[in-house]
C-alpha cells in the first residue's frame, strides 16, 4: 500500500552553504518495507502552516545500511527545502513513503562491468548511492564519475567522493567540472555539454569499455550527455537518465486523439480496495488539469509527489478509457505499453476513464 509513515530525523548536517543531508530513523519493522535500490528517491511530505509540502528526494546512502539518508539543495523559493534546512531539527519527524523509481543499478557481486555517471549539481544524490553500492559490492567493477557544478564550495558530497576515491584508487576516477570557477586544465571548466562530455571521454575513458551510464540532472544536461554518448558509440538503451527540474512538455503520452472542447468524463480511481468517482474536464478543454488535481478538487487525495511525470509516485494502471500524459520521464515504454500511467500528467480524452492503482 502507498502511504506515508513517520521517521524521525536522526542526523542533519550542511553539505554546503545551500544542501542539508538528513538521516532518516526506520524502525526495524519498517526496514522491509523501505529497502531500497541504488538510485531510487523517497516521497516525503511535511505539513507546514496548514499546507502540506510534498518533495521527493534521492536516497544517497547504499541499500542495508540505516539510517537512511537524503541531500536536500535549496532551492530559491522552496517551501521544502527552506524548511529542510532552517527548522527542521534534530528528533522532528517527516512523513514519508517507501522509497520508488525506475532509476536504479541492478548490482550483483558477479558483474565486472565498467560504469560512466555523469551527475550535475543534486543530480549526485542518487548517483553517490550506485557508486557506493557498487564499489562495495561489485569488487570487479570500475566507475568513472563527471560531476559538474558551479564551484568548489556549492558541490555536494565532495569530501564523501574523495574518500572514496582514497578507497578505491583502482577502480573509481572521480573528475569535477566548475563552470564559474578557473582551473587549471581546460577540461575541467565549463558545464558537462555536449561538447564538454566528448572531451572527457576522449581524455579520461581510453581505458574503459562502459556497460551502463548513469545520468541525473535537469534536463537540458541529460539530453546533452546522451546525446554526446550515443556519437560516441554508447547504445542509448545503456544510458539511464534520471531529471530534476523537468520542463512541461505536451505530448509525451499514450493516447493523442483531442476530445469535443467542454465535454465532460466520468473518473473512476480504485485504490486500497475501495472505488470512488468524480467528473472533470476531458482534455484539452482545461489544458493544465490533471487526474491528480481534479480528484484533490473533490475530495479524493491520491498519491503523488514531484506533479513532474519524474517519480512515478502517482503511477497506475489504466483499466478503461484513455487519457494523454503531458510529459513522462519515469514509466519505461513496456510499462506505458502495459497501461500505466501518470496520474499527475494525465487528462482523460474518453468519457470515461477507471483507474487502478491496486495493479502493480
Ligand atoms: S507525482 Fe511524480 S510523476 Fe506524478
Amino acid at each position: 500500500m502507498r502511504q506515508y509513515y513517520p521517521l524521525t530525523v536522526s542526523r542533519k548536517r550542511f553539505e554546503t552553504q545551500d544542501s542539508v543531508r538528513l538521516a532518516l530513523d526506520v524502525p526495524e519493522a519498517l526496514r522491509e518495507t523501505f529497502a531500497f535500490l541504488p538510485g531510487q528517491h523517497l516521497p516525503v511530505q511535511a505539513r507546514r502552516d496548514g499546507n502540506t509540502l510534498r518533495r521527493t528526494y534521492s536516497v544517497c546512502s547504499v541499500p542495508g545500511d540505516w539510517p537512511l539518508e537524503i541531500g536536500i539543495r535549496v532551492q530559491p523559493g522552496g517551501a521544502f527545502s527552506s524548511y529542510a534546512a532552517k527548522a527542521l531539527s534534530v528528533g522532528d519527524r517527516l512523513e514519508v513513503m517507501p522509497p520508488v523509481g525506475r532509476f536504479h543499478a541492478a548490482v550483483d557481486a558477479a558483474n565486472e562491468k565498467d560504469y560512466l555517471a555523469f551527475a550535475a549539481g543534486s543530480g549526485i544524490t542518487p548517483i553517490i548511492s550506485i557508486l557506493r553500492t557498487v564499489l562495495e559490492q561489485e569488487p570487479h567493477s570500475r566507475v568513472a564519475l563527471f560531476y559538474g557544478n558551479r564551484k568548489q564550495a556549492t558541490t555536494m558530497f565532495i569530501d564523501d567522493l574523495y574518500a572514496l576515491k582514497n578507497r578505491y584508487p583502482e577502480r573509481l576516477q572521480v573528475h569535477f567540472v566548475f563552470s564559474r570557477e578557473e582551473q587549471e586544465f581546460p577540461v575541467a571548466a565549463g558545464r558537462l555539454d555536449r561538447g564538454k562530455v566528448g572531451e572527457l571521454y576522449e581524455r579520461f575513458c581510453a581505458g574503459l569499455d562502459p556497460d551502463e551510464v548513469f545520468v541525473c540532472g535537469p534536463d537540458s544536461m541529460i539530453d546533452d550527455v546522451t546525446a554526446a554518448l550515443v556519437d560516441l558509440g554508447i547504445p542509448a538503451g545503456n544510458v539511464h537518465a534520471e531529471r530534476y527540474g523537468a520542463a512541461k512538455r505536451r505530448g509525451a503520452g499514450a493516447a493523442e486523439s483531442p476530445a469535443e472542447e467542454k465535454a465532460t468524463a466520468a473518473i473512476t480511481v480504485i485504490l486500497d480496495g475501495h472505488e470512488k468517482s468524480f467528473e472533470m474536464p476531458m482534455y484539452p478543454a482545461n489544458g493544465d488539469s490533471n487526474i491528480v488535481d481534479a480528484a484533490a478538487d473533490h475530495g479524493i487525495e491520491l498519491p503523488y509527489s514531484c506533479k513532474g511525470g519524474v517519480c512515478a509516485t502517482c503511477r497506475t494502471h489504466l483499466r478503461k478509457g484513455e487519457v494523454r500524459m503531458a510529459s513522462n520521464y519515469a514509466l519505461e515504454p513496456w510499462e506505458v505499453e502495459a497501461g500505466f500511467v501518470l496520474a499527475c500528467q494525465s487528462m482523460p480524452v474518453s468519457d470515461a476513464v477507471v483507474l487502478d492503482y491496486d495493479k502493480t
